[in-house]
């Protein structure tokens, strides 16, 4: 891993940076490159435009680690807002949660309730819940309450990162669930026993892992959803698609709000289903350190937001 991207994530964790950062104006200036705004109307205005070019969104409101059990309350209480929001406004949108956002370290039973009446509600509008995958110590957590959701409600997908060493068992053992999966390749730091080091792993891991849930895909016994920027991975991933004959709607690629929105675009006009996964909250911090983190050159947009607006 390069230097840059482990002290970013390094940094990620900082408390302090992040006081100090929320407060800072051209931090905020350089964030809008990520996000449509703080609060959920400007995420819903960035779904109907997204609707209106062809694309679906997912919604996640920025926020991890919740120590409180009212927080994490309240957490859940925002998104089943949300989901009416949507209705009320006509629109359609997935959902994109984290387990220690919605209380997993505070007490498990209340994230797990939250998780089912989140996916019930969900699954009555033709939505669906995405469950994020946090660090590695969260995997098994995460998994189980995958698995406990799953078996009362359809409406639940479960990220797997590909960096880790695990995951292939992972996906063989979810298989029997006839599983919504989105892949993607990991945002955290991870120490070598648990993670691939070298990035060319994780890649190549991706795309075998792509084509194992494309094939079960095929026999209908699968959802694959591919969260990734990297075009060349989704060149392939499509024409491996398209040599077993599947349909549009048998797999998607999502991506993150502001990054490659002309390739998201593309892909949508060439007929591949496109989400994009729209972030906002105030507490965008650590999830905004992950960004720069995956691409250091970002830096240089939050050095140019130093400047005055033109
Ligand atoms: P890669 O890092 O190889 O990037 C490919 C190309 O995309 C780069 O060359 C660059 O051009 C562009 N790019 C990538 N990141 C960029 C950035 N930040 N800014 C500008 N350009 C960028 N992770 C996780 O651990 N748990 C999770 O739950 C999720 N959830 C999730 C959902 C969705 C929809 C996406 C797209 C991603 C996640 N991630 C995640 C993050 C994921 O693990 C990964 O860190 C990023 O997607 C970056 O990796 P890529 O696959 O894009 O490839």
């Amino acid at each position: 891993m390069s230097l840059s991207r482990t002290l970013l994530l390094r940094a990620s964790r900082s408390r302090w940076l992040a006081e100090q950062l929320r407060r800072r104006r051209f931090a905020r200036r350089a964030v809008r490159r990520f996000m449509p705004g703080e609060d959920a109307d400007a995420a819903l205005d960035a779904a109907a435009e997204l609707r209106a070019a062809g694309m679906g969104t997912v919604l996640t409101q920025l926020g991890e680690r919740t120590t409180r059990r009212e927080e994490a309350e309240a957490v859940r209480e925002h998104y089943l807002g949300l989901l009416d929001a949507l209705g009320r406004r006509g629109l359609s949108a997935d959902l994109s949660v984290k387990p220690t956002h919605l209380g997993l370290d505070v007490d498990r039973a209340v994230c797990e309730r939250s998780l089912h009446r989140l996916a019930a509600r969900a699954g009555e509008i033709g939505s669906r819940v995405w469950i994020d995958m946090e660090e590695a110590p969260y995997v098994d957590a995460t998994l189980e309450l995958f698995r406990r959701v799953r078996a009362e409600h359809e409406a639940v997908g479960i990220c797997l990162q590909t960096y880790l060493r695990r995951t292939p068992a992972d996906v063989e053992a979810l298989l029997p669930l006839g599983p919504a999966i989105r892949l993607v390749k990991g945002a955290y730091a991870e120490p070598a026993e648990v993670a691939y080091p070298r990035k060319a792993d994780t890649d190549r891991a991706f795309l075998a892992l792509a084509e194992r849930l494309l094939e079960r895909a095929g026999e209908g016994g699968a959802l694959p959803v591919f969260g990734t920027h990297d075009l060349g991975l989704v060149g392939r991933i499509r024409e491996r698609a398209g040599a077993l004959g599947l349909s549009r709607e048998a797999w998607e690629v999502h991506m993150l709000y502001g990054i490659r929105a002309a390739e998201q675009r593309a892909l949508t006009g060439s007929g591949v289903t496109v989400r994009v996964l729209v972030s906002y909250g105030a507490n965008w911090f650590p999830w905004y350190m992950r960004r720069l983190a995956e691409r250091p050159a970002n830096l240089w947009f939050v050095a140019r937001s130093l400047l005055p607006a033109p």
